[in-house]
């Protein structure tokens, strides 16, 4: 309860005494492990990358996460390697020699990049190296070329690699977990609890004792807060170690997925069988975050201007709601009841996400922001189409950014059904949409911007889908 004990670069270490709000950036360098680098504190540049043991099948996997966004507690049980344990004594890791052939200068950004360089030059399968793991890292000297001919002169881990050998292995069983720090065996004041249940039944009995406990999924939106708000928690509960939140199926009449997976899961499990979330992932972030942030948790922020929302409202998704009463289900649009507000009721969370089958047979996700990756949606839209003989037989359409609340563009919906696909019905359409939503402005866009912007995105949903014009 009063410590919190993990491996690190294979030797176990134990942490007392610290805040629960203690990232594991922070506390690595108090431990003179300074590899690992802040550059922003909030997930955008990559220097704090560090490797976590996660399943894979009957073995495991590293997945690069971000050491700023990570929580010490939730280390608890778990393997984390930082750049220092990737040498072997003297000899450099292949990562770090293929670096040092130009692929640095100032050096600041360069351990991150060698942690999310490692983390895919293990990844099981690798046939090349796909440069998308790098997507995370800045550099503001070298410049990405030399990045990249390092990342591409990779060849495969000799059979002897220690780290290759560790993959073969499961990662350890997590146990349910209390943190409260203490100093000589007597609770520190007011630092705060952090719980870790392992089921939902302890879950419930967590959320009963400590009705206002913050939840922490991946916490790539909670510990943004934390860093740079310096927002805090008395109860802070971990959802990530929760069987029943991440679970997946595929049935005959729908997809579910849990709302503990995370967006790189997601994407793995899924293989390009939705469509719309295959454009969607790439888009979100960058794979650091992926590998951290959850479905889940992408839906309990309520931010009127996250992505995940518009896509599952296009593909008509209900959640699955879990409390101590039982378990109910909500159609997503009915889910949010106003500016980041939800109709979760005390004690309940999103257990999982249910998108119906079949799927739209045309769907398009766009999102306009101020750069074309990593970074937050201006407005965002998803479009999914169905046509009967060059006619709308059905359309839904999800937005962000337009309103408080993620929404369905209804009125435009119902004013196509019926109507041929053709850019007569359209330009109308346009009409109709940019007169449905007064967005806000803000310092991402006008509302005259936002509201152009909606009928500019009908219009080429319309230009993009050329087979099927009448
Ligand atoms: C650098 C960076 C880039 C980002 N880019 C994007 C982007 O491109 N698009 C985008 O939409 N977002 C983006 N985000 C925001 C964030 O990554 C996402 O919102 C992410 O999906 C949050 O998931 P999480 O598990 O990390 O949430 P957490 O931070 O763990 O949780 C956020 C909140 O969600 C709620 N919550 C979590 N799980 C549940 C559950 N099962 N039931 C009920 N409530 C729950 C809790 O209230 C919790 O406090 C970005 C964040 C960062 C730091
Ligand atoms: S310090 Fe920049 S991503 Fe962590
Ligand atoms: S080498 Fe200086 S920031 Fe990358």
């Amino acid at each position: 309860m009063g410590q919190i004990s993990f491996l690190l670069n294979g030797q176990t270490v134990r942490a007392t005494g610290e805040d629960p709000h203690t990232t594991v950036l922070s506390w690595l360098r108090q431990q003179g492990l300074t590899g690992s680098k802040e550059g922003c504190a909030e997930g955008e540049c990559g220097a704090c990358a560090v490797l976590l043991l996660r399943p894979d099948g009957q073995g495991s996997r590293f997945e690069a996460v971000n050491s700023c966004l990570l929580l010490l507690p939730s280390l608890a049980g778990q393997e984390v390697w930082t750049v220092e344990g990737l040498a072997q004594g003297n000899t450099l890791h292949p990562v770090q020699e293929a670096m040092l052939q130009g692929g640095s200068q100032c050096g600041y950004c360069t351990p991150g990049f060698v942690v999310s360089m490692a983390a895919e030059y293990y990844r099981r399968d690798r046939d090349g190296f796909d440069l998308e793991a790098l997507s995370g890292n800045l550099c503001r000297c070298t410049g990405y070329r030399p990045i990249q001919d390092a990342a591409n002169s990779l060849g495969q881990p000799p059979q002897e690699d220690s780290l290759a050998r560790r993959l073969t292995a499961p990662v350890p069983a997590v146990k349910s977990m209390e943190y409260c720090p203490e100093t000589n065996g007597s609770p520190v004041q007011s630092p705060g609890r952090y719980y870790r249940p392992i089921s939902l039944k302890e879950l419930f009995q967590t959320l009963t004792d400590h009705p206002t406990a913050k939840l922490v999924a991946g916490g790539t939106d909670w510990v943004v807060e934390v860093n740079q708000r310096f927002a805090r928690a008395e109860v802070q509960v971990d959802l990530s170690q929760i069987p029943d939140l991440k679970t997946l199926s595929w049935t005959d009449v729908y997809v579910e997925m849990g709302a503990g997976v995370t967006l790189c899961e997601a994407e793995r499990w899924l293989q390009g069988r939705i469509p719309l979330l295959v454009e969607w992932f790439p888009l979100f972030a960058s794979r650091l975050i992926r590998n951290r942030a959850t479905l889940g948790g992408n839906l309990g922020t309520a931010s009127p201007i996250g992505d995940l929302p518009p896509v599952l409202l296009a593909l008509q998704a209900e959640l699955v709601l879990v409390g101590p009463a039982g378990v109910r289900v909500v159609n997503l649009q009915s889910f949010f009841s106003g500016y980041r507000q939800t109709v979760l009721g005390p004690g309940e969370v999103i257990q999982a996400i249910r998108i119906p089958l079949p799927l739209a047979p045309l769907a398009r996700f766009y999102k306009v922001a101020k750069r074309p990756m990593d970074d937050i949606s201006t407005v965002a839209a998803a479009f999914a189409l169905h046509l009967e003989k060059g006619r709308v037989q059905s359309i839904q359409i999800g937005l962000g950014g337009v309103a408080p609340t993620p929404v369905r563009a209804y009125r435009t919906e119902a004013f196509l059904v019926g109507r041929p696909w053709d850019e007569r019905t359209v330009g109308a359409a346009a009409e109709v949409i940019r007169a449905e939503f007064k967005p806000i402005d803000d310092h991402r866009g006008s509302a005259a911007y936002r509201t152009a912007m909606l009928g500019s995105l009908l219009h080429k949903f319309h230009a993009e889908t050329p087979e099927v014009r009448v």
